[in-house]
């Protein structure tokens, strides 16, 4: 069976301060993922090793850490990609709890800041039934309901590196998605806060969140088309105060 050298971040704070590497070579296959490394390592190696994973499809969101360099969910990255051997490492911009797993409190309290829940000034009542949708009304919000939650998008965004107030994308994406839902009556809660200092403004379009995204949620284009409808509410307003498109 063939051979990898998997290196992976090592940081224990109640032993040592200061984080260091080490490396473990192991056995693999071409159907072997990262991740499937990390769990070799842990069940005959090194039971010490710490990650966070669940799924292991794609959909919990809860495995990304950095593969030589980027970031990226390891159960959706296949060893034999890195014949070289792979440095696995926490995701960046995270605080570190301990090996690869990262604290996720920031980021969580920056999804619920703009309310990701359907708003209506007035529910109908219940008998007079579901509030219905068309396919194309669908569509324009779909893409941005993917998310996962898995955080790569702010490892990967220089602009929330330097300033951890910027709301960041995956916040931003999923206030686009309910404000663009034909349902929803919130977008002037949402806007008060991705308009705001810390919002949609600081970004300056590097636009690595969308490559790095596992499920193709395009933040960048949710941030850039939130920039547009707000200048747009805003130039309105001026000219109708009494009203917007
Ligand atoms: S927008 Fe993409 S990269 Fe960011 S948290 Fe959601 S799924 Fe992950
Ligand atoms: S283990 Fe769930 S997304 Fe990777």
């Amino acid at each position: 069976m063939k051979t990898i050298d998997i290196t992976v971040t090592r940081y224990d704070p109640e032993n040592s301060p200061v984080p260091y590497e080490q490396t473990y070579t192991i056995p693999y296959d071409d159907e072997m993922v990262v991740l499937d490394g990390l769990n070799y390592i842990k069940d005959h190696v090194d039971g010490s090793l710490s990650y966070r994973w669940s799924c292991r499809m794609g959909v919990c969101g809860s495995c990304g850490m950095t593969v030589n360099g980027v970031p990226k969910l390891t159960c959706a990255v296949f060893l034999k990609d890195y014949p070289q051997g792979v440095r696995v490492g926490p995701m960046d911009h995270f605080p570190v709890v301990r090996d690869l797993v990262i604290e996720m409190d920031d980021f969580m309290d920056k999804l619920r800041a703009v309310k990701p829940w359907m708003i209506r000034e007035q529910e109908k009542p219940v008998e007079e039934g579901e509030y219905l949708q068309s396919p194309e009304e669908l569509q324009l919000f779909r893409q941005f309901s993917m998310c996962i939650n898995c955080g790569l998008c702010y490892a990967a965004c220089p602009v929330y590196a330097a300033d951890k107030s910027f709301i960041g994308p995956a916040a931003i994406a999923l206030a686009h998605r309910y404000d663009m839902d034909s349902r929803e009556e919130g977008q002037d809660q949402r806007a008060e806060v991705i308009g705001s200092h810390e919002g949609i403004w600081e970004c300056s379009f590097v636009g690595e969140c969308s490559v790095v995204c596992p499920k193709h949620v395009d933040p960048a284009a949710a941030i850039q088309r939130s920039k547009v409808q707000l200048t747009k509410d805003h130039i309105l307003g001026l000219l109708w105060p009494w009203g917007k498109s």
